[in-house]
């Protein structure tokens, strides 16, 4: 089949489904499993593509039309430059969750030890390692499933200042988080009664697990602020909706100050706590 049947047929299938932003998938999927460039796709569109090839890219574009996020049918994530692979048992990293750490690395790049807790696909204990590579990071997850891939993509990139613990939130530390001097945290917060109204492709395909932060979405963050010791920088990503919730939690910590930040959005989107002097 020749590139501009196939860009035909996946353009019209994408609308169809209604998929936004289906010309940015066309040409995604184009540059990722044609290895064609929106330039190729002019300058070669009579260009005849291979069956097993065109039958995979006709594959990934029938599963971005039934609602797979376009993350997943590739497989892939970049985040601060590291190539993630992703699969359904880890959330797709999100832009604020770079914003998160861009910020912890500029301010926290003289510390010495780290922990990722929730490290999912070793998005955030990743970016860490990489870019100081003199602290060690201690990556945790519930989830064996996660673990594992977070390894491996560590592997893959060439990081090895990382430890992975199957761990339940900081508590599962133990002896180590005494050791730990700055505690990074993208835990699942969303309320359980709003999973349902969350798109369809978060909700149909993410992990319920990194999602759900029980009927107030604080449960995370009370288990948290109960085993938190003294002492430790903290930067959590939150929910606009919750900062009420967490001021209440946060009030009865004692030796901290904090302050929320907003996204680039301008949502409320970041906690960070710092041991009061
Ligand atoms: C919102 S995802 C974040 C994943 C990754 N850090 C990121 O930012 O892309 C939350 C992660 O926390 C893990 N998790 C949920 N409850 C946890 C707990 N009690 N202790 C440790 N990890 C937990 C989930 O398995 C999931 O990987």
């Amino acid at each position: 089949m020749r590139s501009e049947q196939l860009v035909e047929i996946s353009r019209k299938k994408l609308a169809e489904a209604g998929i936004e932003n289906s010309r940015f998938v066309v040409l995604l999927l184009a540059k990722e499993i044609l290895s064609l460039s929106e330039a190729d796709l002019i300058l070669k569109k009579t260009e005849e593509i291979e069956s097993p090839l065109a039958n995979r890219y006709l594959a990934a574009v029938e599963r971005v039309a039934s609602g797979e996020p376009i993350d997943y049918v590739l497989g892939f994530r970049d985040f601060l430059e590291i190539r993630l692979k992703l699969s359904p048992s880890v959330l797709i990293p999100r832009n604020e969750t770079e914003e998160m750490v861009e910020t912890v690395i500029a301010n926290e790049n003289t510390s010495r030890v780290f922990a990722d807790i929730g490290t999912g696909s070793g998005a955030i204990a990743c970016a860490l390692a990489s870019h100081i590579p003199s602290a060690i990071v201690y990556a945790t997850d519930i989830s064996k499933e996660a673990l594992t891939l977070a390894e491996e993509n560590a592997r893959k990139n060439g990081i090895h200042n990382i430890r992975f613990i199957e761990a339940n939130n900081i508590e599962g530390l133990g002896f180590l988080l005494e050791r730990v001097e700055v505690l990074v945290s993208n835990p699942p917060y969303v309320r359980t009664a709003d999973i349902d109204s969350l798109d369809l492709a978060v909700r149909n395909h993410e992990p319920q697990i990194a999602l759900d932060g029980g009927e107030d979405g604080l449960d995370f963050y009370r288990e948290f602020f109960r085993h938190l010791p003294r002492g430790k920088k903290v930067y959590l990503e939150i929910s606009q909706y919750e900062t009420e919730g967490l001021l209440r939690l946060a009030s009865k910590l004692k030796g901290y100050c904090y302050e929320f930040r907003k996204d680039f959005s301008g949502n409320y989107r970041f906690m960070i706590l710092y041991p009061e002097d």
